[in-house]
């Protein structure tokens, strides 16, 4: 189950001073549910976990069924929240190089970028392959997952006729706006739903993430399940509730300077979610001058980069390490005669010893270097703990931006390039 350590922050603030932020934490997680902050037409995904399966679920898995034995590859096109989610879960769970294991489909993402060569690459991939597309897009106009999708929806109606290529192409987006919306009515495209009050990066838990998972693989009941028991736990309005204390502690340190959070996993499996967990609160807070700087960072690998720039740079980070249970099958280090790497007095050790040696290694050199550190810890990672995770971070997301004196839920900044180059790509309506 998941749970929160905040035994490594203290420094110039006490016990006291997080306490002293119970009525504010309170405000925030009852402002949330009561639906009275602001940004509330947007409160959908505190609804969505639930133990019962749903008919859009039933729906997927059978979609997922077909796509799993029609398709050698699934293109999933999105970007922002239609994309972070998806191949966060994907990768956690199943592996970053889960393309490789040649049992399930193999996964791309693609529409969210406007590079030439990647997408050169995935023609180049999908080249005798046979595939099935799921275009993710709430507002059905977003540009870079619309020039892939007209590429896409070409490219399937020349490999297998315009009926064929119905079958193959699917559809998330709002359940009645938007130019997605009626080309899949047109078309006669399966479609899905991101309901109009559920956020692009509040959606993981929708047919947005819930499809590509399903057809990597996961098991969506499971995913469901956790973040339902994680809904149920964090019911709490005091701070035995893990995400009263994660957005508390993430506040009090801000306001002591503390402007930029990294998010730290010892998993390299853990690199989208890190993207999926700065985009949630780099857009959700980021706004009216204020905001919590996030930075996703994998060690061992970048305590080799920004080791340094954490242990005696500039006084004003803080550390959310994500640990989870070891997995129970494990590797052991073997004894060699030669012992020319000097490697034997780790002999008989496993390679999780060895890492929570690192781990502790570094939480000590971290918080004697003035860096506060919250410790996020899970279970072994697994549907289950996806789910979970999820929903804490989406609450404590949404509590700790109404702390912070911000609407958790819009992004006004976003549409400043799209103006931009809108006006330079010659849009209609947005000529100047
Ligand atoms: O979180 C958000 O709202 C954004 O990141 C959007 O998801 C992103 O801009 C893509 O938008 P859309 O799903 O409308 O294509």
């Amino acid at each position: 189950m998941l749970n929160v350590d905040i035994s490594n922050i203290w420094g110039e603030y006490t016990l006291n001073d997080l306490l002293s932020l119970e009525k504010e934490t309170f405000d925030a997680h009852k402002l949330l549910l009561e639906g009275k902050g602001p940004g509330s037409d947007y409160l959908g995904w505190m609804k969505l976990p639930v133990f019962e399966e749903t008919e859009e679920m039933i729906r997927i898995r059978a979609a997922a069924k077909r796509i799993r034995e029609s398709s050698d590859v699934f293109v999933v096109v999105g970007i922002g929240g239609s994309y972070l989610g998806p191949r966060a879960a994907i990768e956690l769970v199943m592996g970053s190089n889960h393309n490789l294991r040649g049992k399930d489909p193999q996964i791309f993402f693609a529409g969210n970028n406007l590079s030439t060569r990647a997408w050169n690459e995935l023609c180049a991939l999908l080249e005798g392959k046979d595939f099935s597309v799921n275009i993710i897009s709430k507002s059905g106009t977003t540009t870079e997952p619309a020039i892939a999708t007209r590429a896409l929806k070409w490219m399937l109606e020349r490999k297998y006729g315009a009926d064929e290529a119905k079958k193959r192409i699917f559809v998330t987006t709002d359940p009645e706006k938007g130019a997605l919306r009626q080309m899949a009515a047109e078309e006669g495209y399966e479609t899905f739903v991101i309901p109009p009050d559920v956020g692009g990066r509040y959606s993981v838990l929708t047919a947005v993430g819930l499809l590509p998972m399903a057809v990597a693989g996961m098991d969506i009941t499971e995913v469901m399940f956790g973040a339902a028991s994680a809904r149920r736990d964090m019911e709490a309005f005091s701070f035995e509730n893990p995400a009263w204390l994660y957005a508390a502690a993430r506040n009090l340190l801000y306001r002591h300077g503390k402007k930029t959070e990294l998010f730290c996993s010892y998993e390299p499996d853990f690199r989208f979610m890190g993207g999926w967990l700065q985009q949630l609160f780099g857009e959700s807070e980021g706004k009216d001058g204020k905001g919590i700087y996030p930075f996703p960072l994998e060690f061992t690998a970048d305590l080799h980069s920004m080791g340094q720039m954490i242990q005696q740079g500039e006084r004003t980070i803080f550390e959310t390490v994500l640990r989870f249970a070891p997995p129970r099958k494990k590797t052991m280090i073997e004894s060699d005669w030669k012992n020319l790497d000097g490697l034997n007095y780790l002999e008989g050790k496993s390679l999780d010893f060895v890492e929570e040696q690192a781990f502790q290694g570094t939480l000590a050199a971290h918080t004697d270097g003035g860096v506060p550190v919250i410790l996020v810890q899970n279970d072994e990672i697994c549907d289950r703990t996806l789910g979970e995770m999820f929903y804490f971070f989406e609450l404590s997301c949404g509590i700790s931006a109404y702390m912070l004196g911000v609407n958790p839920f819009n992004q006004p900044g976003v549409e400043f390039y799209k103006r931009n180059m809108f006006q330079l790509l010659g849009k209609p309506g947005y000529t100047k």
